[in-house]
């Protein structure tokens, strides 16, 4: 058997990472010879670290927090959504020796709202909860689905409105405090601050999400998200973590990679049966 081509994520930490093994199990099911391993890469090393990477012959790597923003810089050329995102999730060798820089993660977003759990983005209301980078990547795939309105309610006010500014290109976008969501209502909420990660919840109105109305937590966890129980506990119909993110954000960095699609729905059921 020839050598696998090689693969790898990037992160720090990078301990729980579920990458590697989405990876091969897509490789498997596609018959592509590849290997993928988790790296701890501290930012500091992050640049030297992508260069001997691919030097050693590394054919492409997914970043993962805190080093998306770095690679949005280390890479010789953008795909739109990325350059859009400022931030790079998916690095990829091309034929001439370059490497590009993709960002696929509102794409994966997008794809398990729509296709795995039939939730309709267009004509809808949206509010994302956070302005970070997390919310960056997903704001231009939501905004091509055409919703009725989007609102990005943060903290740190100024960040939200800077972020509806920024991504005025793509369509009308309210920056705005939870304050002013007050006598709102949405009929999907995404978390994507950084506050589930500690159990933390964003200050939000009883009433904020309407009838019938989903619920998706960007972050996963084996136990649900402390924003997944607060969408159950006000009625949402689907309250929903990033798992089904992942693995398709995934499934499209392996197409950019490998020009194959994999078969996302049994390997989500899979990790979903692990939990
Ligand atoms: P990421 O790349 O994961 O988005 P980030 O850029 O540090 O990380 O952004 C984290 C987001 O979570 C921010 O929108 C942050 O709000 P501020 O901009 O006001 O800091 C939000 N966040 C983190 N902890 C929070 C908490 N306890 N309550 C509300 N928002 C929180």
């Amino acid at each position: 058997m020839n050598t696998p081509d090689h693969y790898a994520v990037f992160g720090h930490p990078i301990n729980h990472s579920k990458s590697p093994r989405i990876h091969r199990l897509f490789a498997e099911q596609t018959q592509q010879n590849i290997s993928y391993d988790a790296q701890d890469i501290p930012p500091e090393s992050f640049k030297n670290a992508i260069k001997s990477f691919f030097s050693s012959g590394g054919k492409g790597l997914n970043c993962t927090v805190p080093l998306k923003e770095l690679a949005w810089q280390q890479a010789d050329s953008l795909s739109e959504r990325a350059q859009l995102s400022k931030a790079v999730n998916t690095l990829a060798l091309q034929g001439n020796g370059s490497i590009l820089g993709d960002n696929t993660d509102g794409l994966g977003l997008v794809a398990d709202l729509t296709i795995n759990h039939s939730i309709t983005l267009s004509n809808s209301r949206i509010l994302i909860l956070g302005a970070g980078g997390a919310s960056r990547g997903i704001i231009a795939p939501l905004m091509e689905k055409l919703p009725k309105e989007l609102v990005i309610a943060n903290r740190t006010v100024d960040k939200a409105i800077t972020l509806g500014i920024e991504f005025s290109q793509v369509g009308d976008i309210t920056g705005c405090s939870y304050e002013e969501t007050k006598n709102k209502q949405f009929d999907l909420i995404i978390n994507a601050t950084s506050a589930s990660l500690t159990g933390d919840l964003p200050p939000l109105a009883d009433n904020l999400l309407a009838p019938n109305g989903c619920c998706y937590d960007l972050a996963y966890g084996n136990l649900p998200t402390a924003f997944v129980k607060w969408g159950l506990s006000h009625g949402a119909e689907k309250s929903l973590d990033g798992l089904g993110m992942l693995v398709e954000q995934a499934a499209e960095a392996f197409y950019i990679w490998r020009g194959i699609r994999p078969e996302t729905r049994k390997i989500i059921d899979l990790l979903n049966s692990e939990r």
